[in-house]
């Protein structure tokens, strides 16, 4: 049986699903918006312990139409793994819609962009469940600062500030340059590891803590669960990213084009 993700169907997920910020707040200029919004991965139904912010959605995520699905979400996914989360987890991004071109952070505090976000984090905070908060770039910090700023979050909540997963490869520069910065991420990593696994009483699978060694290896990586996803999404969908990209001869074609190639393998 391949459980999935039921959708918007807690409140008030429901409601913020039903009405969310459009090219008014997010202008075709700077965002793709004619791929529409993706809101979250994870559980919405009070039981998650940990809160992940990212940045914003790729083409993967605008295909499963869930967030962090690919590369950097496998990444994400083995850091709650390493902190006893494998599904008491809410994922949001501080964007809603896929950054078109290099202004996409300078919408992370304007107010249609923060408040519309702010509901979503309050929502999932007001559980009283969670026990810690973790943010993947600089957006993402600004996104947390943005609520924690106007709300209050619970006293002593931890809250780490992390590189983003796919920093060392858009940083770009060469192979040395990539693994240096893949190596300080995930020292930065380790250090956020020993203050969240203490710290998270209510784990999924309590186990002992293993920290990166100076790359990631297979197993640092943790696929995306069929539980996160829309009923029947086909597992090499999950399994592994790279199965889709922008595709088209222009920029506009490439607005408008999403290519998705079923791997080698999969067809007998
Ligand atoms: N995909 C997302 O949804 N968010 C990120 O931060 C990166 C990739």
């Amino acid at each position: 049986m391949s459980e999935f993700c039921p959708g918007y169907v807690h409140a008030p997920f429901d409601a913020l699903a039903a009405a969310f910020p459009d090219e008014s707040a997010y202008p075709f200029a700077d965002f793709r918006t004619e791929w529409g919004p993706i809101f979250h991965r994870g559980r919405l139904d009070g039981s998650a312990r940990v809160l992940v912010i990212g940045q914003d959605p790729g083409p993967h995520e605008n295909i499963l139409r869930r967030i962090l699905v690919g590369e950097a979400g496998r990444r994400a996914q083995g850091f709650l793994a390493k902190i006893g989360i494998t599904r008491s987890y809410v994922l949001l991004n501080a964007l809603l819609y896929s950054v078109y071109g290099a202004k996409g952070a300078r919408y992370v505090s304007k107010p249609k962009v923060q408040d519309y976000r702010n509901l979503w984090i309050d929502a999932v905070i007001s559980s009283g469940n969670v026990e810690a908060v973790v943010t993947f770039g600089g957006m993402a910090e600004k996104a947390w600062a943005g609520y924690a700023n106007v709300h209050s979050p619970p006293s002593g909540l931890p809250v780490q500030h992390l590189t983003h997963p796919t920093f060392p490869e858009s940083a770009g520069g060469t192979k040395a340059e990539r693994q240096a910065n893949t190596r300080k991420m995930l020292k930065q990593w380790n250090g956020a590891l020993q203050v969240l696994h203490p710290a998270i009483t209510h784990k999924d699978a309590p186990d002992s803590l293993v920290l990166y060694g100076d790359a990631f290896v297979e197993t640092d990586k943790v696929d995306i669960p069929s539980a996160d996803l829309p009923a029947g999404i086909p597992r090499w969908m999950y399994d592994n990213d790279g199965w889709t990209r922008r595709t088209g001869a222009t920029v506009l074609d490439k607005r408008r084009n999403i290519t998705v190639t079923v791997p080698d393998g999969v067809i007998p």
